[in-house]
């Protein structure tokens, strides 16, 4: 049997998704209409033999997450549970403090993925590689490629061309190693856990060796012993081992770092429910309003039919759209009002946020190559050198927007009544 595990972090880790995670946990967040981390369970849950998926993460388990867990569970017929971490261990140091939990049972081998990437999630391939490529008991990444600026804010992987063996791997290196870069998606077996263990007893040793030579004060000695990195800790001295080996995968791909790419993956996910969930995709019919390209609707938002939504836009439970509204490559949280004739373009709109009559909301997307839908981004960063890159535009939750204004590639935090057009600001 197999389980699965997903890395979903904590509070700390989603900074550069504010100031959409000060209300929902980041890895709750909704892509193409349904929370970020259904999309991983979705794919887990239908892996053959799959029997438990198990969520670590260092987030106090809140009302939201319960709730997502019970629902996922009906509704995908599988055991999740939730293992909260005592503080950050790491990639690897949580799998290894609940090590009990996901080998109880006897899985023979079990995934590990990070929970910010979108992802065909190609878990059967990698089954079927492991079997077919890889020794007994090896272990394998899920890899793509990737452009040689890009690959180094990656873990990069050089491989033996014939075997896929790793050979080489180098956690974002500062200079170009590889364009085959680590998707944060691996097959693992329990013989994982001798080889974090090894790390884990190093770091106990150092440990006690800096307290009895009085180097440093033992304050946070277990946590600083259990915290260890999979990348930089296990897979580069795994790499060259026999051990370690990549699939490359040619499906789609991507990071969600910031709320900018949460609305590329929107897109690629939207993209991907023509084979999957063809039901999820909005098409134009009589009285409804007029859709272009891939659209996700929630059943029970209210849209006027002379508005015009597409492509690559999700709206959310509750949300209202008046008369001539226009929205294009953007994501509108439950509960948000789109007065009539507004237009929003490459935004994210909060929960329970008014746009006004004849509004403009744009942002300006960093997607490389709007071309192709399946060319991959840098996780945006919101300033280089001191000034604001183009960015989309987001609105935090429940900001009101006037009629007749114009906001442009700026950030507006929750709870702002605004009272005239804005540029490049993030407003505070
Ligand atoms: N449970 C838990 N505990 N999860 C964690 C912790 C932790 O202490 N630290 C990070 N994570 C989760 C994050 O929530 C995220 O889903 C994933 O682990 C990786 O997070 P980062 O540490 O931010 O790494 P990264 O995203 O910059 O890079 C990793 O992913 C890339 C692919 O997206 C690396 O694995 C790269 O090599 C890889 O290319």
């Amino acid at each position: 049997m197999l389980k699965a595990v997903i890395l979903i972090g904590g509070p700390q880790k989603g900074t550069r998704f504010r100031p959409l995670s000060f209300e929902v946990p980041k890895p709750l967040f909704p892509v193409a209409g349904v929370p970020m981390l259904q999309h991983h369970i979705e794919a887990c849950a239908k892996v053959p033999n799959m029997k438990e998926i198990l969520l670590i993460g260092f987030y106090q388990p809140n009302e939201e997450l319960t709730r997502f867990l019970l629902n996922a569970q009906q509704e995908f017929k599988i055991s999740i549970r939730y293992l909260q971490e005592y503080a950050a261990l790491g990639t690897g140091g949580g799998i290894y403090h609940f090590r009990d939990q996901i080998v109880s049972g006897g899985p023979e081998a079990f995934f590990v993925l990070n929970a910010d990437v979108c992802s065909a999630f190609p878990l059967k391939e990698m089954l079927s590689f492991q079997k077919e490529h890889g020794e007994p008991n090896s272990f394998v990444i899920l890899g793509t490629t990737a452009n040689r600026k890009q690959s180094m804010n990656y873990g990069c992987i050089v491989e033996n061309e014939q075997t896929n063996e790793v050979l080489h791997y180098v956690e974002k290196p500062s200079t170009f190693v590889s364009d085959i870069i680590n998707c944060g998606i691996y097959l693992f077996n329990p013989d994982i856990f001798q080889h974090i263990g090894t790390v884990f007893q190093k770091n106990q040793q150092d440990m006690l060796l800096d307290y009895f030579s009085c180097r440093e004060e033992p304050t946070n000695g277990w946590h600083r012993a259990e915290a260890i990195r999979l990348e930089q800790d296990i897979f580069t001295a795994l790499a060259g081992q026999g051990k370690l080996y990549v699939y490359k995968t040619l499906s789609f791909w991507s990071q969600i770092k910031s709320a900018g790419s949460a609305i590329y993956a929107s897109r690629l996910y939207l993209n991907q429910y023509h084979t999957t969930h063809p039901e999820r995709l909005a098409s134009n019919m009589e009285g409804g309003p007029k859709i272009s390209g891939n659209v996700y609707i929630h059943p029970t938002a209210n849209i006027d039919p002379t508005a015009m939504l597409g492509p690559n836009v999700s709206i959310g439970t509750g949300v209202t759209i008046g008369a001539g509204v226009r929205v294009r490559e953007s994501i509108i949280l439950h509960g948000a009002n789109l007065q009539d004739h507004c237009c929003v373009l490459n935004s994210i709109v909060g929960w329970d946020s008014t746009i006004g009559k004849w509004a403009r909301v744009e942002g300006t997307p960093s997607d490389p190559n709007p071309n192709d839908p399946y060319a991959k981004i840098d996780s945006e960063t919101l300033f280089r050198d001191g000034k604001l890159t183009p960015s989309i535009t987001i609105l935090g939750c429940n900001v009101t927007i006037p009629s007749e204004v114009i906001i442009l590639n700026s950030i507006v935090l929750p709870h702002k009544d605004l009272n005239r057009s804005f540029k490049n600001q993030i407003i505070l």
